[in-house]
């Protein structure tokens, strides 16, 4: 019974794991982020409308947590600004809850 339980909880603590690729990341302040480094200014001249479809686009480049990671890195230089190791997280919390759904 117990090695069941111990299993059990291992389980469950992988499944946790699994659910959220970017534990550290906080959505909330990441769309807080995403605001204040005004990220769909770009997006938006893209794609019209609030800019939010690109990340939804059929053709969208994104298809894993550390693409997320790679691209928004390549956004973030292209207006000179360098995230931290922390922001990054966040603003990946909040995009990936929001839109990707990474697991
Ligand atoms: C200088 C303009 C510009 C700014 C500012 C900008 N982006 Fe982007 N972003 C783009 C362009 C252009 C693309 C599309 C690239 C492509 O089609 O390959 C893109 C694509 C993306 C994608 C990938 C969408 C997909 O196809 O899955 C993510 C994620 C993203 N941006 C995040 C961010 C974040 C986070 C910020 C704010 C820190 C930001 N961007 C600011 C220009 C910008």
């Amino acid at each position: 019974m117990k090695k069941f339980l111990l299993a059990l909880a291992l389980l469950s603590l992988s499944g946790i794991a699994l659910a959220n690729p970017f534990p550290k990341g906080n959505a909330q302040t990441g769309q807080q982020l995403f605001a204040k480094y005004d990220c769909s200014s770009c997006h938006k001249g893209k794609m019209g409308g609030d800019g939010s479809a690109i990340f939804t686009r059929a053709n969208r480049t994104v298809s894993s947590p550390d693409e997320l990671l790679v691209q928004m890195e390549r956004c973030s230089g292209a207006i000179g600004k360098s995230l931290s190791g922390q922001e990054k997280q966040d603003l990946a919390a909040y995009l990936n809850k929001t839109y990707y759904r990474f697991k």
